[in-house]
C-alpha cells in the first residue's frame, strides 16, 4: 500500500498511526499490508492496480482529483472515493476513465467496521463493480453494493434518521443526552451490531416480520407520523448539543473513547464471525473467509 497526502503532515501522522494499529492488531486480524508514504500523486498511483482516493469532501475537489488519478494511474486501474455522499456521476462527469470510477464508502472506524457502500456511476461498468467487490471481500471487507445512488447512500441516510430523531428528543424536554444514547447503547444498539432494521422486525413477534407489522400497524403507522422533523442547526442549538454530549461524556478524554470503541468493536466482529447468523453460516464472505 501507498499513501499519499498533500500535506506532508497528515502524510506522516496517517503513516505513524498505521504502524501503532499494526503493532496492536490482534494475532487473529487479516495480516495488514506496509505502508510506503510518497511525495507525490503521480508516484502513488503509477503500478496501482487499486486507488482509494480519500480527499476534501468537496465535488470540485473530487473532480479535479480524479481528472489526476485518471492521467496518471495505470489503464487497468480501479478510482475509488471514499466520498460520503457525493454522486460517481457527478465526480466522474467527462473523464475518459469514468467507466473505471466508483465510489467505496467505508464507515468509521474503517479498519474494524466490515462495511463498504460500492456506487457506481452512470457510466461506471459492471467490471469495475465486480472488481472492487472481489477485493473488498479479499480483504476482510463486507461491500455492500447500490443498485442506483441516492444521497448519503444507505449508511448515512440511517444515520441521519436517527441522529433526527436524537435531536428532536433532546429539544422537545423528553430526556438527556445520557439518556437518549443509553436507550442506544445499552437497548437498541446491541440487537443492531447483530440484526438490522428487517432482522430485529422480524424477530420482535413469533410470527415474525408479517406478524409484526400487522398486528403493530396502527401504532407503528401512528408513531412514524408522529417522529420529529429535520431541525435547525444554528450556533445556538449546536452549543446546547455539546453541553449535553459534556456533560454525558464526564470529561473523559476523546482519544481514549475512541480507543476503547475501536477495541469493543473489533471484539465484536470476532465473536460475529464465531457465531454467525444462522442464515449466514457457510456463506462465503468474511465471516468465513480463511476458515
Ligand atoms: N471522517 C469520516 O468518518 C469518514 C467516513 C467515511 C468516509 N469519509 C470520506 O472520506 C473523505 C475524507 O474525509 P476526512 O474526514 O478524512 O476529511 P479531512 O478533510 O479530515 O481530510 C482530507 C485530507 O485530504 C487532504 N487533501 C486536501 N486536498 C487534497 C487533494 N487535492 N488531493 C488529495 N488529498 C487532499 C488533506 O490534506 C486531508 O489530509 C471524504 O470524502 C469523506 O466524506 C469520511
Amino acid at each position: 500500500v501507498v499513501a499519499w497526502d498533500p500535506q506532508e503532515q497528515a502524510l506522516a501522522a496517517a503513516v505513524e498511526w498505521e504502524r501503532r494499529e499494526r503493532a496492536s492488531a490482534p494475532a487473529t486480524s487479516p495480516a495488514p499490508g506496509v505502508v510506503t508514504p510518497v511525495g507525490d500523486v503521480r508516484a502513488a498511483v503509477a503500478g496501482a492496480e487499486y486507488v482509494q482516493e480519500s480527499g476534501p469532501e468537496q465535488l470540485q475537489a473530487k473532480h479535479a482529483l480524479f481528472a489526476q488519478l485518471d492521467a496518471s494511474a495505470p489503464p487497468t486501474a480501479i478510482l475509488a472515493s471514499s466520498t460520503s455522499a457525493i454522486d460517481m456521476s457527478a465526480i466522474a462527469d467527462g473523464l475518459r476513465g469514468a467507466h473505471r470510477c466508483i465510489v467505496a464508502h467505508p464507515v468509521n472506524p474503517p479498519h474494524v467496521v466490515p462495511a463498504v457502500e460500492v456506487s457506481g456511476g452512470r457510466l461506471t461498468a459492471p467490471e469495475t463493480v465486480q472488481r472492487t467487490v472481489a477485493l473488498l471481500r479479499a480483504v476482510g471487507q463486507t461491500p455492500i453494493v447500490l443498485a442506483r445512488y441516492t444521497p448519503g447512500f444507505l449508511v448515512n441516510r440511517l444515520q441521519m434518521a436517527m441522529l433526527r430523531e436524537a435531536l428532536f428528543l433532546l429539544d422537545s424536554g423528553v430526556a438527556t443526552a445520557d439518556d437518549i444514547d443509553a436507550a442506544v447503547r445499552d437497548g437498541l444498539g446491541l440487537r443492531w451490531a447483530l440484526l438490522g432494521p428487517f432482522g430485529v422486525a422480524n424477530t420482535n413477534a413469533d410470527g415474525g416480520v408479517r406478524e409484526y407489522l400487522t398486528r403493530y400497524r396502527t401504532s407503528i403507522e401512528g408513531l412514524m407520523r408522529h417522529l420529529g422533523d429535520a431541525p435547525v442547526l444554528d450556533a445556538g442549538f449546536i452549543d446546547r448539543i455539546g453541553q449535553a454530549t459534556d456533560d454525558m461524556e464526564r470529561g473523559a478524554p476523546r482519544a481514549e473513547v475512541r480507543e476503547w470503541r475501536d477495541r469493543l468493536v473489533s471484539r465484536i466482529v470476532a465473536l460475529k464471525r464465531a457465531d454467525p447468523h444462522p442464515g449466514h453460516r457457510g456463506r462465503m464472505d468474511h465471516s468465513t473467509r480463511g476458515l
